[in-house]
């Protein structure tokens, strides 16, 4: 990312943690992630799940629950979120920072209709705006969501569950948030929502400047929706960078692996990454993912890798990247593995 760029970031997350249970071994769900978006600019997080996407998301708005602890810092327009008083941050929720989580905190109010929904969302953070404004703002948001006028004054009741998602979808737009966090708002809901949403979320960028941070497993979405793109395994963005490039040119054999496995998904039918997630209780040291890396050199099980810059010029952290002066000396040979050191024994 060029330092102009840089500047502009709305949001920058430094150096976050967030480990869950105090006592005992805690949970290291996210473990050391910096990322930065821009106004306007939307970036994909992607990793397989358990991977600390949602409480990454979470964590940069202050939305974690109380036995999680949170270190480092997550700036929004210059002020600091993490530590920062919870009514003060409580009341950016919504106008400037929106969420759209896969399981909704809040629910529809069984006792209200969707005008009522929408005309307290609206007069909450903006007390000025007269009915027709409000009327014209909702209908708006919700017509983005394909929910006619006619049902404006309905109940929640009336609606089908994906109905009900959608209209949550357009209550936290309504306000036109600066930035805007969503955990895999498509994945309960069928393709031809997907791409409403998909098409929501470009205008939302495009009339608003919203910076979005858009979670998913799909890496499809990604491709299509997202400007830049990071790539979390057990708690730490590998790599990180220019979605098409990455995509392109992927220098962390982890993206590889996601890559090969939603190709094969489309042709085969078959999806999966040899081994499984490790536990985030006890990550396997140095780099966590070199017990599953086809690529996976001696370094790998001695020293966690440094951030170096890959051909596309994003940010990765794999030795297969170097730097090549940091390498101890016979680093470079392949990593014995010690099933396959036992399997030879015996
Ligand atoms: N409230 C919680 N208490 C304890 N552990 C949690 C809690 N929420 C998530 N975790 C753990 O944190 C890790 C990351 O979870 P999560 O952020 O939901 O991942 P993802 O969204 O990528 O699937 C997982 O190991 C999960 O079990
Ligand atoms: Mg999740």
């Amino acid at each position: 990312m060029s330092a102009a760029e840089e500047n502009a970031a709305i949001l920058e997350v430094a150096d976050m943690r967030v480990w869950y249970g105090t006592r005992g071994d805690p949970v290291r769900a996210v473990d050391g992630v910096s990322f930065s978006i821009g106004a306007g600019e939307t970036l994909g997080l992607v990793g397989e799940s358990g991977c600390g996407k949602s409480t990454l998301g979470r964590g940069t708005l202050g939305l974690l629950p109380p036995m999680a602890s949170v270190s480092g810092s997550v700036r929004y327009d210059g002020r600091e979120l993490v530590g920062m008083d919870p009514k003060e941050l409580r009341d950016m929720r919504g106008p400037e920072l929106g969420l759209i989580f896969q399981e909704p905190m809040t629910r529809l109010d069984p006792l209200q209709t969707i005008e009522k929904h929408f005309r307290e969302t609206l007069r909450t953070h903006e007390p000025d705006l007269d009915d027709d404004e409000v009327r014209r703002r909702s209908l708006e948001a919700l017509a983005g969501m394909g929910i006619p006028p006619t049902r404006f004054k309905q109940y929640p009741h009336e609606f089908s569950g994906g109905m009900r998602q959608r209209i949550m979808i357009a209550l936290a737009l309504v306000l036109n948030p600066k930035v805007l966090i969503a955990d895999e708002p498509t994945t309960a809901l069928d393709v031809i929502v997907e791409a409403q949403i998909l098409g929501i979320l470009a205008d939302l960028r495009r009339n608003f400047d919203t910076a979005v941070l858009l979670i998913t497993h799909n890496l499809g979405i990604v491709a299509e929706a997202c400007d830049r793109v990071a790539v979390m395994y057990a708690g730490e963005i590998v790599e990180q960078g220019d979605a098409r490039e990455v995509f392109a040119e992927p220098a962390h054999p982890y993206t590889r692996e996601l890559l090969r496995a939603t190709i094969s998904l489309e042709t085969t039918g078959l999806n999966y990454i040899d081994g499984a997630p490790p536990s985030l209780i006890d990550p396997p040291p140095a780099c966590r993912f070199h017990p599953r890396c086809p690529n996976a050199m001696a370094v790998c099980a001695e020293l966690a890798p440094e951030e170096t810059t890959g051909g596309g010029g994003q940010r990765v952290r794999c030795w297969l990247n170097g730097p090549e002066e940091r390498i101890p000396e016979g680093g470079r040979e392949p990593l014995e593995r010690e099933e396959i050191a036992a399997a030879e024994e015996a």
